[in-house]
């Protein structure tokens, strides 16, 4: 592929109702298809720069504490999202770097690197300026359309060479391909639980040997008093970074039945089914882990 061609075309969803519809419905474009150009390692404000300017502050849970509906990543999250998630997960702010750090030491030239749940896009980006081949294609999706858009708009603000598309999408009907970076950052715990061993299984079989899955979740504890001290933990963090006991109960009520965890016993023993034989944490911080496998 030429330096100055149009990449990053997206086509690999499967089934034909979620066939891609990358960047949404009525955004103009269809693909994101961004020009490889200007600076190898990526000028400008980085990820972190660009969502200081588009991010309000999470406030979604302090208003009225009357019913609290289940979560969903619509407009109104996407709003605050970066604020949301970085004074919500302790340690994001460190894991997404690190994420790039990783992706480099294990893309393969000619290959293809997946963010499956990628929201706006922060692990995609962090790859994109840690990875040092030209001929390596990002491949982003979410489900979320809101989210798609502005993940859309955020990429475009980056001047990083390798290029991204970024798709509208299921991951579980993503297809897989000469895979060597695989991202999963937080997105597996939206899936339901009887789901997601087909997903890691097709992961796996996407992946090229020496490849990596890395895969983010919030963990669970068999033991009640670690989870006891673990939840308690993450709520003095939580109020750490200015919520109120009144938002951090209402959220967890919004994504009671939308987020369930697995201990991270559960998830090694689903990569070993898939197929992994090295499986490592790498990151953790409280509960909230990520662990790299190997294929
Ligand atoms: C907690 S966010 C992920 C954060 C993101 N990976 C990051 O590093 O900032 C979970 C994302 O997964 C997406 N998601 C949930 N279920 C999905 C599915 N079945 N297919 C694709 N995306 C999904 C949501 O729309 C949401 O954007």
């Amino acid at each position: 592929m030429s330096q100055k061609s149009l990449v990053g075309v997206f086509s690999g969803l499967r089934s034909p109702a979620a066939k891609a519809r990358p960047c949404g419905r009525g955004i103009g474009f269809c693909v994101v298809v961004l020009l490889r150009w200007r600076y190898r390692d990526g000028s400008g404000p980085g990820w972190r720069g660009i969502v200081r300017l588009m991010s309000e502050r999470d406030d979604i849970y302090s208003g009225n504490p009357g019913e609290v509906g289940d979560f969903r990543f619509d407009e109104r999250v996407v709003k605050v999202f970066p604020d949301m998630i970085s004074r919500s997960v302790p340690g994001y702010g460190l894991m997404v770097p690190l994420i790039g750090l990783l992706a480099r030491r294990f893309v393969q030239p000619g290959s293809n690197v997946y963010d499956l749940g990628c929201s706006l896009g922060a692990a995609t980006l962090a790859m994109r300026r840690a990875i040092a081949y030209d001929d390596v294609q990002i491949v982003a999706v979410d489900v979320s359309q809101a989210m798609v858009k502005r993940c859309c708009e955020i990429v475009a603000e980056d001047n990083s060479r390798v290029p991204v598309s970024v798709s509208l999408g299921d991951v579980r009907d993503a297809d897989i391909d000469n895979a060597s970076v695989i991202v999963l950052n937080f997105t597996l715990q939206f899936l339901a639980p009887a789901e997601r061993q087909a997903l890691i299984s097709r992961l796996y079989q996407g992946l090229n040997a020496g490849g990596a899955l890395i895969l983010s979740e919030k963990l669970h504890f068999e033991d009640a008093a670690e989870q006891q001290l673990q939840t308690d933990w993450h709520h003095d963090f939580k109020r750490s970074q200015g919520y109120s006991d009144l938002e951090i109960a209402r959220k967890r009520t919004a994504l009671e039945n939308v987020m369930v965890t697995d201990s991270q016993a559960e998830h090694r023993q689903r990569l070993a089914k898939a197929g992994f034989e090295q499986v490592y944490c790498w990151f953790r911080c409280f509960s909230f882990a990520s662990l790299i496998a190997i294929k």
